[in-house]
């Protein structure tokens, strides 16, 4: 077991937005978690990658408990965060936005690794010099994934990573998504309102409703479930 959250529980200020999670991912899988708009999705990821520090509960990551880690101590063990929003450095360039993906490695092998990740978005890589904030929507989505594999992670979190997307884009990022699971293998928790592609890449799902997990099951039981059905595939 890569990664396993038992009975976590987060609060802001005012509100409790995870009330009691509890949720695993295995070695190499793609776990996806779906809800809806404030199920508290983000909130989940937040944690993971010690953004948020949990009320209660347990992050286990590679048999310890990375609650009270700094998120810079968690990138290190092997977590990455693409946040939700397509967050780049603007005025950075795409080439410099993906070296500060890889700001907490000593070793020499960024630049094979910035190139080895431009096979899995070549338009990254005809517009390296270009400013991040001048990429189109769909392009910034996808530095946001690569700056975080720079990072060299073994567990990657997706935060709506078809967000705002044209539907063959979309199928492009869901490609690329299975690709990199493959090929670098490492473990993706994927948090999608797009249930439909989130279902199709992932191995096992998770539904969340108001911080609270309700459903989880194999994504083909998932998909065949009559209330994700009606809920959350509109058919
Ligand atoms: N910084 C914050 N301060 C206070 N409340 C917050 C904050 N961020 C999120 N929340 C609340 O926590 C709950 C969960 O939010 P979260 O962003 O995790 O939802 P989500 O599932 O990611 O939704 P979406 O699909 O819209 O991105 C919501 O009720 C939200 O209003
Ligand atoms: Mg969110």
């Amino acid at each position: 077991m890569l990664l396993q959250i038992k009975n976590l529980k987060i609060a802001y200020e005012k509100a409790i937005a995870i009330k009691d999670i509890s949720i695993c991912v295995d070695e190499g899988e793609i776990v996806t978690i779906i809800g809806c708009n404030g199920a508290g999705k983000s909130t989940l990821l937040q944690a993971i990658s010690g953004l948020l520090k949990p009320v209660a509960g347990q992050i286990i990551f590679d048999g310890k408990d990375i609650c009270k880690m700094s998120p810079q101590q968690i990138v290190t063990m092997g977590i990455a965060h693409a946040p939700e929003g397509r967050r780049v450095f603007r005025d950075l360039s795409v080439y410099e936005n993906l070296l500060l993906g890889a700001y907490t490695r000593k070793d020499k092998k960024i630049k094979e690794d910035i190139e080895r990740i431009y096979t899995y978005f070549p338009r990254l890589k005809e517009r390296w010099k270009q400013r991040a904030g001048s990429l189109s929507g769909g392009e910034q989505q996808m530095l946001t994934i690569a700056r975080a594999l720079l990072s060299k992670p073994r567990l990657l979190l997706l935060d709506e990573p078809s967000m705002g997307l044209a539907p063959f884009l979309t199928i492009e990022i869901s490609r690329i998504i299975n690709e990199i699971n493959n090929k670098e293998k490492l473990s993706i928790i994927l948090v999608e309102q797009n249930s439909q592609l989130a279902l199709r890449i992932s191995k096992r799902g998770y539904l969340v409703e108001t911080g609270s997990i309700v459903l989880e099951g194999t994504s083909q039981e998932l998909v065949a479930n009559d209330y994700v059905k009606k809920a959350y595939l509109g058919i």
